[in-house]
């Protein structure tokens, strides 16, 4: 068979080279379209593959039709909502993800941010220490979960909040589990978003909930920037200058909210979340192993199109 590495945002070469030593061995072909410039680039590389391996890659209809051969998609990492399941579905083609595995990374980003963002961005002045803040983590999975294992560390009280979770499980890792997302929002110093992109999900964080956050709250988003109402968060930072967002994901207005709230916003340049080595290893890795499995075997476990 042939896999195809297609990764706008490369993976790191010790990563690339695990992958391509797991797909060779058993026998399949591995090419590698990286740093591509055109989405036209990615359909014409996918026409006679028979897996993919993406991160945050557009697997569009366009991509899906040009792959006639296409079985397996593996998108390396959590989020799959670039990925168009109807058009792989319709095809009977497997959409896999690799959940956990880059969580480790972006769990630290998220610990960094809060720290950043009450230091000023680094810049001179006089800031504040997390230790002794509350931070309320909203959908509480994998990232989730090590957000607040390491919140805990640095002396933080942390609240979660997540309808699929029970409250006995938040319990059992000293997390307090919020009676609603308003209550959360209500008594949280940050909140640190990690739902995933869904027509649930998108533009549900918007004015009512972040203006009900305490004097000098800040919202943290390494999730998906289509969770925000873009134009309820630049009100809610106009009609109250106190709060802060920080976020892995720019906003498409981003630069608009850079030049009206200087230092109480800032966006990372490119998604960064997943960006060390261990993630890249760790996803990659499990994406070809998952790809190997599902030739030989047939395992589909980690499916996320199964009907
Ligand atoms: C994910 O959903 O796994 C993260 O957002 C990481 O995305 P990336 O692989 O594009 O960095």
């Amino acid at each position: 068979m042939t896999v195809l590495i297609a990764t706008e945002k490369p993976f790191a070469a010790a990563a690339v080279n695990g992958m391509k030593e797991i797909a060779q061995k058993a026998g399949h072909e591995v090419r590698l379209l990286e740093k591509y410039t055109s989405p036209e680039k990615l359909v014409k590389a996918v026409e006679d593959v028979d897996a993919l391996i993406v991160r945050s890659d557009k697997v569009t209809p366009e991509v899906i039709d040009a792959a006639r051969n296409l079985k397996i998609v593996v998108r390396a990492g959590a989020g799959y909502d670039n990925i168009c399941l109807e058009a792989c579905t319709a095809r009977g083609i497997v959409v896999m993800n690799t959940p956990g595995q880059n969580s480790n990374a972006v769990a630290e980003l998220a610990i960094a941010m809060m720290i950043f963002m009450s230091r000023n961005k680094f810049t001179p002045g006089t800031g504040s220490e997390i230790q002794g803040k509350k931070l309320g983590i909203q959908a509480y999975g994998n990232v989730g979960r090590l957000v607040a294992g390491k919140a805990k560390c640095l002396g933080m009280e942390v609240m979660a909040f997540d309808p699929y979770v029970s409250a006995d499980k938040m319990k059992e890792d000293g997390v307090t589990p919020a009676e609603s997302l308003e209550q959360m929002y209500r008594e949280c110093n940050f909140i640190s978003l990690h739902i995933p992109a869904t027509p649930e999900t998108r533009k549900s964080i918007g004015y009512d909930l972040i203006t009900l956050m305490p004097a000098g709250g800040c919202l943290l988003n390494t999730a998906r920037k289509e969770i925000i109402n873009e134009a309820e968060l630049e009100k809610a930072l106009t009609d109250r200058p106190d709060l802060k967002y920080i976020t892995d994901i720019a906003a498409d207005s981003q630069a608009e909210l850079d030049e009206k709230f200087g230092k109480r916003v800032f966006a990372t340049p490119k998604k960064m979340g997943a960006e060390t080595a261990e993630a890249n290893i760790n996803a990659g890795l499990a994406a070809a192993s998952q790809i190997v499995d599902f030739f030989a075997t047939g395992n589909t476990r980690f499916q996320v199109n199964k009907k």
